[in-house]
């Protein structure tokens, strides 16, 4: 009986096709270069590739950043920042140079723009309504543009959407509405959204969900099997993604857009900087993230669907964060601000653990520490200024450094002080109180960093010489030509 294999085999494929989504999900990281010395686009790319990363979200179009993606095969979400949501909304004529200038040129080079974000977290809470009454405007004048520009085919525009949009006063994830304030602009939002066919870009954040929640345990955030369970009606939360994802489903549900595609856009656990940032919770909290993702069990208000896309947060940690929200934002890299990697994981079915970045430059192996030979009276108030510009947040409470008593806190602030000043010697002064080391003051896993050498800031500022030179070179042709 030949055939008999072969119908089975059909009927398996069949079942195959229906229980799994048709779509491949994948998954991408976050890439953002708020960094004294970011590590360099070259860096990054390679890093990425490695690692077999295919997904990549910016939250803006660097150009150096997009060429150094140019055949890579990594599909790219350009962003655009908050602070050009204004003069978005305002014409078609700047959406229509924003496509010029940021997109077409790549596009039709080999860099592989999937989507464009409108905004970065526009709904925040924190920001009230600064940005959030441009972002339709905004989105709509550049979907104009790129239809204009023949592009609509090719990228996807999409809205993020914050963790504090959504809500459910009672918890329950059945209760779940938008904040009322944004009300009006989610409806318009998602009729945009509908209509172009775009999934909606959510992000989300157990950790701060438990930072803020004392509804949310440690472990419920974790994703451990342990944690204690909550109930809604006869459905069961075993942790807290599912639990903000369906409230967010109640919340699109209500809004009338219950199928809408999501993307989850950023996700992650910081690793310093709070009490419960550490390598060790991040590790569990992304392995149980990558496990929940590659189990497919959907959630218990959309089972079996699984988001089509998450987008870890964020790659690389960016010593130049804003912390009005904490210390830990500038410890959510998935790697060390240098690309290292801080605790394995298997990223991909196909890949085992990840991989640190190749030919990574830094300065020489010289630290700036308080010299305690001398009268120190002035020591802590040195530090203090040092630490309103240079990156002190290992030493809040709870964090890799906090256990550093005085003087090795202020030897830490001055440091990062006269690291992120390129090591100049005159930034190792401190009134007299600095002094220049090569022995490295590192304790445990407290680190006293050395910064990056090629950073990317150098480039920037590289390029701009070199702009200049051009300009110097074309106005001495000019002359000599007159002449
Ligand atoms: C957005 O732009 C439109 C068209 O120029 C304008 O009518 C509207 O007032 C702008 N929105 C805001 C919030 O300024
Ligand atoms: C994108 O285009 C706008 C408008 O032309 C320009 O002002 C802006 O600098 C560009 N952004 C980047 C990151 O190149
Ligand atoms: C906290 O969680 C419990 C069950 O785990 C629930 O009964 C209660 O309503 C929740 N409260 C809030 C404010 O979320
Ligand atoms: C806004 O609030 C109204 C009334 O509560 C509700 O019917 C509507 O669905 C809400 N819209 C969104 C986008 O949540
Ligand atoms: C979380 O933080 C609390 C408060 O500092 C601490 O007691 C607890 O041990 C931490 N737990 C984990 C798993 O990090
Ligand atoms: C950080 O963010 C807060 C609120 O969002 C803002 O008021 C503040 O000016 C920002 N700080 C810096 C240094 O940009
Ligand atoms: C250190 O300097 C302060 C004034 O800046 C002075 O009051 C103090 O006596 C000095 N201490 C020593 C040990 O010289
Ligand atoms: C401490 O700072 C004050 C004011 O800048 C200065 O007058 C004093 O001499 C300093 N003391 C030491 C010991 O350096
Ligand atoms: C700080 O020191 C305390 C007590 O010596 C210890 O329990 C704790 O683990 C240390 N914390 C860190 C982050 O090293
Ligand atoms: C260093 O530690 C001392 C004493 O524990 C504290 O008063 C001071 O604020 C700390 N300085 C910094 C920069 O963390």
């Amino acid at each position: 009986m030949v055939p008999l294999p072969h119908s089975l085999m059909a009927v398996t494929l069949i079942a195959i096709s229906i229980l799994c989504p048709s779509r491949v999900q994948s998954i991408g990281v976050n890439w953002g270069t708020t960094a004294s010395h970011p590590l360099p686009p070259s860096n990054v790319v390679e890093l990425l590739k490695l690692n077999k990363i295919t997904k990549l979200k910016l939250f803006d179009s660097n150009p150096q950043i997009l060429e150094a993606l140019s055949g890579s095969a990594i599909d790219v979400t350009v962003g655009i920042p908050n602070s050009a949501l204004r003069t978005l909304n305002s014409s078609v004529k700047s959406a229509e140079s924003w496509v010029h200038d940021n997109l077409t040129r790549y596009l039709s080079g080999r860099t592989r723009i999937e989507y464009i974000a409108v905004g970065d977290e526009p709904f925040l809470q924190r920001y009230g309504s600064q940005f959030y009454p441009f972002v339709v405007g905004a989105a709509i004048n550049i979907e104009a543009a790129l239809i204009r520009a023949k592009l609509s085919n090719k990228v996807k525009i999409v809205i993020p959407c914050s963790f504090d949009a959504f809500q459910s006063e009672s918890g329950l994830p059945s209760k779940g509405h938008f904040r009322p304030d944004i009300n009006k602009t989610m409806t318009q939002v998602l009729n945009f959204l509908a209509k172009t066919r775009s999934p909606f870009f959510v992000n989300i954040s157990p950790f701060l969900s438990y930072y803020q929640n004392k509804n949310i345990s440690l472990d419920f955030a974790l994703f451990k099997e342990t944690a204690h369970p909550h109930h809604d009606g006869r459905r069961l939360y075993k942790n807290s993604l599912e639990l903000s994802y369906d409230t967010l489903i109640t919340a699109l549900t209500v809004a009338g857009f219950p199928n809408i595609d999501i993307v989850i856009s950023q996700i992650g656990w910081p690793t310093d900087g709070a009490p419960n940032a550490t390598v060790s919770n991040a590790e569990i909290f992304t392995k149980g993230l990558l496990d929940y993702f590659h189990n497919r069990k959907g959630s218990p208000l959309r089972p079996r669907v699984m988001p089509l896309e998450i987008y870890i947060y964020t790659l690389l940690d960016e010593d130049q964060r804003n912390i009005t929200a904490g210390s830990f934002e500038r410890h959510w890299g998935l790697f060390t601000f240098d690309g290292q990697v801080k605790y394995q994981v298997d990223f991909s079915q196909t890949t085992k653990g990840l991989v640190n970045a190749e030919s990574v430059e830094y300065f020489a192996s010289r630290w700036c520490v308080v010299n305690n030979n001398i009268n120190m009276s002035n020591a802590s108030g040195r530090a203090m200024e040092a630490c309103t510009n240079a990156d002190c947040t290992a030493l809040s409470p709870g964090s890799s450094c906090f256990n550093l008593s005085w003087p090795g806190n202020v030897s830490y602030a001055f440091n990062s002080y006269y690291q992120q000043h390129d090591q100049s010697a005159d930034s190792c002064d401190f009134g007299g109180l600095g002094m220049i080391t090569t022995v490295d003051p590192s304790v445990g896993s407290c680190r006293f960093n050395v910064e990056l050498k090629a950073s990317f800031s150098d480039f920037l500022r590289g390029s701009k010489f070199d702009f200049s030179l051009i300009l110097l070179v074309v106005t001495v042709w000019l002359f000599l030509d007159r002449v």
